[in-house]
């Protein structure tokens, strides 16, 4: 029988594709037609049409030209860009408010969750934090195998996660120390890219060991254009007991891109009405800036006033006044000598906002210790449980120049959580309506490691925790505040698992008669309705964060996702009637398993009832 629904795909988006469909706007006479893997025909670049299009300026081959180049870009490239047959499940029972949270924690590799979000966040991301492993020698990077075939690498580690991925140390007797970890980082910041908004920022921690070659490749995914700064975040303040030790670096970058010119940090507002005004004459209460320093030139003093000399006086570092404003001031005794420097007077009524770059210097933001304080001690009271979190206050700043009290911040190098953290902690202070998505492997703890005894046997564990702790205490702590019990600490767990479906996209030589049957019911024993529920968000690019509701009707378990934005039912037996009242609801779509209508009839009945009632809703199948 002919498909009556769309079916919707359930995979991430092939990049490949979607790049060949740029190019084909641009130059359609360069795509051309080929016979894929399965026999199917596909899509293809025609390159020598391609060449001739550009024949006055290509490089190829060995001519030389600037680019950053490893052993290993070409397959990382490919690892951004291949489709995964993967999903995200939900997990109730380790969330938080799981109906009603805006806030995301995905348990799994980001590489994979990022291409996850691909359809429904694509473009939407105000601000990327990430603070991923500094190559520092014994960091344990996720290892794509990108680089070496399956024996090497099973026997250049032991380590497994709990999906029997492979954390490999990267020391740097490691001849391929740069490029390991390039090519891990690599295909995650090309995916990032593409869900930052065009007024999108990201920030990248980073110390000496890789700032030259993340710059570099970030040049080249974001655009040399979009560099916005490279930050130096003060972390400590005391140099290093190191005894080989040149120097102790204090600081480290926070390299900032953005998606496009649109992306703009926000100028430091100084509000008037913040300021002091500690002295009073018989005008009111003043404060005084310094505008000229003795003999420095544009005025000369004599014994009873200032004398103007010049034209067009710069009065201090950063005032341009003409020389009829400075007449002015000088009239209305606005000018004050203290001996050492002309002082001028600024009244409280007459002072203004006032905006001024921000500096590339931050200082005041926490420090590493003041990061590890509050998550060691305050919150988890186990000294060592987790090493060198970022400070709340770094987390914050960055918010803060970045976004105004809304937008949704991803950090998918959660580590503890310090991002989630500060999201909730900013939201109480201001009311805002921040919301964060956080993304952490379950990289296992050491056996002899303090989290490890204390029962944590993964990273993940400890950030889900630190998040529930950190937001109970930030309700405790703001006990009285007006509004602070609508204050989002919440966040809805997903864990990166297998797709749904069993597998059929097979080639007829891969296919053996005993699938058939397994065929009929395309989805997996073990996936639950909501399990469902989230693979068709993920596909149809809703929200994850959408509120929910479970309602029966009929006897039928029906989710009604942002109200009437989504209705699902994954129960099997439809029939006319159930449809019926389901399609008075006039839901904008609706989604049913294939397998799981009454009979064929119902189906082809389904489609009528649907136009009758509710002929907007768009229906599909998985
Ligand atoms: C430097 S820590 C981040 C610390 C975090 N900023 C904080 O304040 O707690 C980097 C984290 O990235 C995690 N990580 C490494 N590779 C990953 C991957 N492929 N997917 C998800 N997380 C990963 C590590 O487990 C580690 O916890």
């Amino acid at each position: 029988m002919t498909e009556i629904f769309e079916k919707l795909d359930l995979q991430t988006p092939d990049f490949v594709d979607e790049n060949i469909a740029k190019l084909a706007e641009l130059f359609p006479n360069c795509v051309t037609e080929k016979l894929g893997d399965k026999g199917e025909l596909e899509h293809a670049i025609d390159f020598d049409a391609l060449r001739q299009e550009f024949s006055s300026s290509i490089v190829e081959g060995p001519a030389e030209r600037y680019s950053l180049n490893w052993p290993g870009k070409r397959k990382a490239l490919v690892a951004a860009n291949t489709p995964i047959n993967k999903t995200l499940r939900p997990c109730r029972k380790e969330s938080v408010e799981f109906d009603s949270t805006k806030n995301i924690f995905i348990e799994g590799d980001n590489r994979d969750a990022l291409k996850l979000l691909q359809e429904t966040y694509l473009g939407k991301i105000k601000m990327i934090y990430i603070d991923p492993p500094y190559n520092t020698g014994n960091d344990f990077i996720y290892n794509d195998n990108f680089t070496a075939d399956k024996q090497e690498y099973d026997e250049a580690s032991e380590q497994k996660d709990e999906e029997g991925g492979r954390l490999v140390a990267n020391p740097d007797s490691n001849g391929r120390f740069h490029s390991d970890w390039l090519s891990m980082i690599y295909p995650r910041l090309k995916r990032a890219q593409s869900l930052l908004d065009e007024d999108g920022i990201i920030f990248i921690s980073i110390a000496d060991h890789e700032i030259h070659n993340l710059r570099k490749m970030c040049d080249e995914i974001f655009g040399e254009n979009n560099f916005i700064a490279c930050f130096l975040w003060k972390k400590k303040g005391t140099t290093s007991n190191v005894k080989d030790a040149q120097v102790s670096s204090q600081t480290d970058y926070q390299l900032c891109y953005g998606r496009s010119k649109n992306a703009k940090i926000k100028q430091r507002f100084r509000a008037s009405s913040d300021r002091n005004y500690p002295h009073v004459d018989e005008d009111g209460s003043y404060r005084t800036t310094v505008i000229e320093k003795k003999d420095s030139g544009a005025y000369k003093r004599d014994t009873m006033k200032f004398e103007i000399i010049g034209h067009k006086p710069r009065l201090g570092k950063r005032w341009q006044i003409g020389i009829e404003t400075a007449k002015e001031l000088e009239n209305k005794n606005r000018f004050i000598w203290d001996g050492e420097k002309i002082l001028q007077k600024i009244y409280n009524f007459e002072d203004n906002d006032t905006y001024s770059a921000q500096p590339n210097i931050l200082d005041n933001c926490g420090t590493s210790a003041s990061g590890s304080e509050l998550v060691n001690d305050t919150l988890f009271a186990i000294p060592e449980l987790f090493d060198n979190p970022k400070p709340v206050e770094l987390l914050s700043h960055l918010s803060n120049i970045t976004l105004e009290n809304d937008g949704t911040i991803l950090d998918f190098f959660c580590g503890s959580g310090t991002t989630a953290h500060a999201v909730m902690q900013l939201n109480a202070e201001d009311g805002g309506n921040r919301k964060c998505i956080s993304v952490q492997l379950p990289e296992i703890t050491d056996e002899k490691s303090e989290a490890f005894k204390a029962g944590y046997k993964n990273i993940a564990e400890i950030a889900k925790e630190r998040i529930r702790r950190a937001g109970k205490k930030i309700k405790e702590d703001n006990a009285g505040k007006e509004g602070i019990e609508n204050l989002d600490i919440g966040f809805r767990v997903f864990k990166i698992d297998s797709s749904n479906m069993e597998d059929v996209h097979l080639t007829p030589d891969d296919t053996k008669l005993e699938l058939f049957d397994a065929l009929e019911g395309n989805i997996k024993q073990d996936r639950s309705s909501e399990d469902l529920l989230f693979q068709v968000l993920l596909d149809w690019g809703v929200d994850l964060s959408l509120s929910i509701e479970h309602t029966e009707i009929d006897g039928k378990q029906v989710f009604f996702v942002d109200n009437n934005a989504l209705a699902a039912c994954f129960d099997k037996d439809i029939n006319e009637e159930f449809v019926t009242k389901l399609a008075e609801r006039q839901p904008l779509r609706v989604v049913f398993r294939d397998d799981g209508f009454a009979n064929d009839a119902v189906k082809i009945n389904i489609e009528q009832i649907f136009k009758l009632k509710s002929p907007a809703t768009d229906i599909k199948v998985i």
